[in-house]
């Protein structure tokens, strides 16, 4: 039974590859789709590398094997073969050719962020925090964090830097990845084919919470995201979203007493944690767990419970649960959908 147990490994492997949005192998935009190219290219030349291998050491264990009623005897033994050598050297360098070119023009492609006219390209800075994402649109002076908003069709160029330590920004399906380093920026640029939610992760181990540091990418229609950045900026201005609510209105109250050093709604607030300008529109609580007022309550209860090693502190003992269930319902009218 031991010898189906590396099928079984493999099986087990690609069973993760199909989720939604998370593939490298379902490139949807021009960058995924040249890397996956890439990856079939290497992988081809691999396949036969391991054929032509796997078929020579088949070839010379069976026809040199030891014979039944066959005496014991040394082999002739040979020193040197300069045809041989030769060969065995040259074949890999020109396979390592053939790897590296497109590998090599690709990756400076790819981290070419000048290359273009700056009006047909949008501009993103991205910064890799434990364990969540900010992403600033100089061009729009907006920031928003963990949903990033993107034009359909158009060159995206990231700018992207890191608060803290080490971080990758990577969305499989659109290609990168791309390290996030503390005190210097890297570039990246990707291009979304189709409208929909792409999957972004970090790819670089970065703590406690590196397998929960989750973003989405949300490509949207040109017009769509027009609207999203005029919505954005109507919020940086002064609050769009008026609580309606009692509810909600004491939640502001408690929001600008306690939250606000940290977080900013719009451009009024600290740059410490996430911009919450459209807090509820997001589809994940820290990024990974449901978006819904529970989750909420218990996230500013005691973030650690659903992000270990996140920097928030615990609000379980400085709020009531009545000040805790204010605030969610203040933060859920943080929206700039109409
Ligand atoms: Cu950030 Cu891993």
């Amino acid at each position: 039974t031991l010898k189906f147990l590396p099928l079984f490994l493999v099986a087990l492997m690609l069973s993760g590859c199909g989720k939604e949005g998370v593939s490298a192998l379902k490139p949807e935009g021009d960058v995924a789709k040249e890397q996956a190219s890439l990856m079939l290219v290497s992988l081809l030349i691999m396949v036969v590398v391991v054929l032509v291998v796997g078929f020579l050491f088949t070839y010379a264990i069976i026809k040199y094997r030891k014979r039944p009623g066959q005496e014991d005897y040394i082999p002739k033994q040979v020193e040197g073969n300069k045809k041989l050598e030769l060969t065995w050297t040259i074949i890999p360098i020109i396979l390592l050719c053939i790897l590296a070119v497109p590998t090599i023009t690709k990756t400076f492609a790819l981290s070419d962020n000048n290359a273009s006219k700056k009006s047909d390209v949008l501009k993103i800075k991205v910064t890799g925090h434990q364990f969540w994402w900010q992403f600033d649109y100089p061009d729009q002076k907006i920031t928003t964090a963990q949903d990033l908003y993107i034009p359909v069709g158009k060159k995206v160029e990231f700018d992207i830097t890191s608060k803290d330590l080490i971080h990758a920004f990577w969305v499989p399906a659109l290609g990168g990845k791309q390290d996030a380093n503390p005190g210097q920026t890297t570039h990246l640029w990707l291009k979304a084919d189709k409208e929909g939610t792409y999957k972004g992760r970090c790819a670089e181990l970065c703590g406690s919470s590196h397998a929960l540091m989750y973003f989405n990418v949300k490509a949207v229609s040109n017009d769509e995201f027009k609207n999203w950045v005029k919505d954005m900026k109507a919020g940086t201005k002064s609050s769009p979203n008026k609580p309606e609510t009692a509810s909600a209105k004491q939640g502001e109250e408690i929001f600008k007493n306690n939250c606000m050093s940290c977080h900013a709604v719009g451009d009024k607030g600290g740059q410490i944690g996430p911009n919450l300008t459209n807090f509820a529109d997001r589809e994940n609580i820290g990024g990974f767990e449901k978006h819904t007022k529970g989750e909420v309550k218990k996230w500013i209860k005691d973030p650690e419970s659903i992000k270990p090693g996140a920097k928030m502190p615990k609000f379980d003992k400085k709020l009531s649960d009545d000040q805790i269930n204010a605030l969610a319902d203040y933060l859920f009218t943080l929206s700039v959908k109409q």
